[in-house]
């Protein structure tokens, strides 16, 4: 990948994609060993800035960093010093000049990684996830999850995603990734939280469901997203438990061999009853594992590019 920054998925071609991806199941092979370190990234350094709260990219991209050797150092927002008022511009340029290689940003605007790799001379940035925009590492994670589940054909699937897609980065990065590897999308939620006017005319290629079963019948994988706090208070809540909570019984409409995601977190019983993020159908916590071998692969890919640039 020639890009120093991983910003979003709509800067990425197929091969590109395909290259982040197959690197990263090659990586996996990393963790399930009994030293799970290799000297890769060795004299590298990885900042999280992560001000927004997070459990598994964060703890990812700091197991990633660490198992390809690199130093990776956290930062939350409750214990930096953007408390005190200085600005992000300024906190990110004072983590410049500590010469990391990486900043891995997590924020609740959208755009923050893009102005950060803007103004950063001599750093990767890498997108955690920001505001609704976009959360690229989880699409790439989640495609790897379905590439271990479905072989190399991740190719020709039908994906239901079910919920809040209105205010969902994940979502944003999901209809993204899908368009490159020619899958078919059907969003499935309430109208309030499921319309095509929520999305860029570049993403309106989809299929929209008002009815859980209709979107769900026949797909190869059903997607739940998180109810966000923009819902929740919008009192969306409870008309959304009863008509669009993914349970047992729907997902007999689904396909055969259908599989369930949730990046989670999970709000059991809310999006999706515990009988399925504990079945057989659930990909969750292969979805986590998955995160780790994606944060080394990106690492790998921003660092190399980063290198390769300056050489030139
Ligand atoms: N999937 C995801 O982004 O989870 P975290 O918020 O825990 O990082």
């Amino acid at each position: 990948m020639a890009r120093r920054h991983l910003l979003s998925i709509g800067d990425l071609s197929r091969s590109e994609f395909d290259l982040l991806l197959n690197n990263a199941e090659a990586l996996l092979e990393i963790s399930s060993r009994q030293l799970k370190k290799v000297p890769a990234l060795r004299g590298k350094t990885v900042i999280n800035l992560f001000l927004q709260p997070s459990t598994r990219t964060r703890t990812s991209f700091e197991i990633a960093a660490k198992r390809l050797s690199a130093d990776a150092v956290t930062i939350l927002e409750g214990t930096s010093s953007l408390t005190e008022g200085e600005t992000l511009l300024d906190t990110a340029m004072t983590l410049e000049a500590m010469a990391p290689d990486v900043l891995v940003v997590r924020h609740s605007q959208s755009g923050v990684p893009h102005l950060l790799a803007k103004h950063l001379a001599d750093t990767s940035v890498v997108n955690a996830g920001d505001g609704d925009h976009e959360h690229p590492v989880q699409a790439i994670l989640d495609c790897l999850t379905l590439k271990r589940r479905f072989g190399s054909n991740v190719s020709g699937l039908t994906l239901a995603i079910v919920g809040d897609v209105r205010h969902s980065r994940i979502a944003r990065s999901t209809l993204k990734a899908h368009a490159l590897l020619g899958n078919k999308i059907r969003l499935v939620g309430p109208p309030a939280l499921v319309s095509k006017t929520f999305l860029g005319p570049e993403l309106r290629d989809v299929e929209v469901h008002h009815d859980l079963e209709a979107g769900v019948e026949g797909a190869d994988v059903v997607m739940c997203l998180r109810l966000s706090q923009q819902a929740k208070e919008q009192h969306i809540g409870g008309t959304y438990v009863r008509n669009f909570r993914v349970e047992e019984e729907v997902l007999r409409k689904a396909a055969p061999n259908s599989v369930v995601l949730h990046a989670g977190p999970v709000t059991r019983g809310v999006e999706i009853t515990s009988e399925v993020v504990d079945g057989p159908r659930s990909l969750i916590r292969d979805q986590v594992r998955s995160g780790v071998a994606v944060g080394m692969s990106v690492l790998l890919s921003v660092i190399t590019s980063s290198q390769a640039e300056v050489e030139q």
